[in-house]
């Protein structure tokens, strides 16, 4: 207990600290204003999940507190690339476009390039971007991404090149300013880090351990972004049903699925991601009784053989696995079921690929993200001596995305003819007089209105399946 008071202390002083250095950083930011005559632009990047974007909510907050302008184009005075280090070629999208950066430097003298997430947590990374992107003004990590308005107030005061990697740390500073990209949803991080330390990979390393956040504090959290508008959302964390553990209280996933709902205003609440190991009937029960949690549960499935499994160190069975599908498709009917998938882990045989179609067919996916398997240096799976030739890699990528489609296909049109509650997100990219709205199952519709329905929960028929949305009209 008294550790934990500590922590708290340690919080509040770290919190106050961060908001004065927001206040000094728009004195920095004026003086910048003075000397270009002109406000000065900044542009935020995010290469990663919902956690990495909810990360750049923050920065952008930030920025834009202490004064700068959001712009469009990364052809701004202050450019930050918030990275992630999952796959190998979101790293080489990183290195290729900084390479651009570096041209609109030479143009513009007073550009300052900042880099933060994911990849800045890897050695290797750290070396490459000395070695060769010495332009780079400001290079931060995951743990003190709090700590952003004391790091841009010295840049901009002291000058860079500045670097600042932690390796770990105990507290979740929470009340900066955010600056969120919609109005009408967003996410909250319920927890850090991630502990299960599967073999292939390297969120544990660049994310650090779990740690929750206090129940109270994400219910004040929500209470706020409902007063503000927000009807819509998302609790985020890496392995959201192991939520609590490591709380004095000990206060459970769906403990805090359950109070969320009690929260006036919001009208949708989503997780991301369980994990199957840790996904308890607890959590079923409180999504049967609840009229907000959204009919969706993702539950990365990675492959269905359960001697990659093992090697994977998922920590279940493909039995395991199906028996917690198919109660989910019992108990909870109309929830669809995403997955993701991951081929040619090291030693994986068309065997194995067999087995992951296998449960492709009996769990029968609303969608799934496939992923061929990429080597992070530093996880046990980089060092197994069996990695699988590219071309059968592709082999097994092929067929697995092939089957995934069709089912996807399948159960979107089961929906064909229905009327469904759609959240209105935003005006269609191809067609500006459709707008795009999302139903409560994850599936998106298209369907005529006007902006103004944007944020609105609306009832839309479904008129046109097209594979894996639908044509509809509002109701
Ligand atoms: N915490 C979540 C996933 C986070 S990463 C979970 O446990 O399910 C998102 C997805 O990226 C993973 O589900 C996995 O399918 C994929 N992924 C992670 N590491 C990978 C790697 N080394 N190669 C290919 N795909 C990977
Ligand atoms: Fe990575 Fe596994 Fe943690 Fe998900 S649960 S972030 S896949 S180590
Ligand atoms: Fe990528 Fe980091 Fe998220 S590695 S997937 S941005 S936690």
């Amino acid at each position: 207990m008294e550790i934990r008071e500590n922590l708290a202390d340690k919080l509040a002083r770290e919190t106050k600290e961060q908001q004065a250095y927001v206040a000094q950083l728009a004195k920095e930011v004026e003086h910048l204003k003075e000397h270009l005559g002109r406000i000065p632009t900044c542009h935020v990047t995010t290469f990663g999940c919902q956690m990495n974007a909810r990360d750049s909510e923050k920065l952008l907050g930030i920025l834009l507190a202490a004064g700068y302008e959001e712009t469009e184009s990364e052809d701004a005075d202050f450019v930050i690339y918030n990275t992630c280090s999952v796959r190998e070629n979101a790293d080489q999208r990183v290195y290729g476009r900084l390479g651009v950066l570096k041209g609109y430097k030479n143009k513009n003298r007073e550009m300052k390039i900042a880099i933060c997430g994911c990849m800045t947590q890897e050695d290797i990374v750290i070396e490459k971007l000395q070695k060769s992107y010495s332009f780079v003004d400001l290079i931060f990590g995951t743990h003190n991404l709090y700590k952003f308005p004391q790091l841009m107030t010295d840049l901009l005061s002291g000058g860079g090149p500045i670097m600042d990697i932690w390796k770990d740390t105990d507290i979740t500073v929470e009340d900066l300013p955010v600056a969120r990209k919609y109005s009408y949803k967003s996410g909250i991080n319920i927890m850090y880090g991630c502990d299960n330390f599967c073999t292939y990979c390297i969120v544990p390393y660049v994310r650090g351990r779990e740690r929750s956040r206090d129940k109270d504090a994400i219910l004040e959290e929500m209470r706020k972004l409902s007063s503000d508008g927000v009807k819509e959302i998302m609790l985020l964390g890496q392995n959201v049903n192991s939520y609590g553990k490591n709380l004095p209280d000990k206060t459970t996933f769906a403990q805090l699925l359950a109070e969320a709902e009690k929260v006036e205003g919001i009208e949708r609440i989503r997780f991301m991601t369980p994990h199957p190991k840790d996904f308890s009937d607890d959590v079923i029960e409180v999504m049967k009784g609840s009229s907000k949690i959204c009919r969706h549960i993702h539950l990365p499935l990675q492959s269905g053989s359960s001697r990659i499994l093992k090697r994977m160190n998922r920590n279940y069975t493909k039995e395991q696995y199906l028996d917690l599908a198919l109660k989910i498709r019992r108990e909870l009917p109309d929830v669809a079921i995403t997955t993701d998938i991951i081929v040619g882990f090291p030693g994986e045989s068309m065997e194995d690929v067999q087995e992951t179609i296998d449960v492709i067919r009996k769990v029968e996916y609303d969608n799934a993200f496939t992923f061929q398997y990429s080597k992070r240096t530093g996880t046990p799976a980089s060092r197994f001596e069996d990695q699988v030739p590219q071309d059968m890699v592709q082999e097994g990528f092929d067929l697995v995305l092939k089957e995934v489609q069709e089912m996807a296909r399948k159960r979107t049109a089961m929906l064909q003819g229905k009327v469904e509650y759609a959240m209105v997100e935003e005006v269609n990219d191809h067609d500006p007089s459709l707008m795009t709205g999302r139903l409560s199952n994850n599936t998106i519709v298209h369907f005529k209105g006007d902006a103004s329905l944007i944020g609105q929960i609306v009832p839309v028929s479904l008129d046109v399946c097209q594979g894996f949305y639908y044509l509809g009209t509002r109701q």
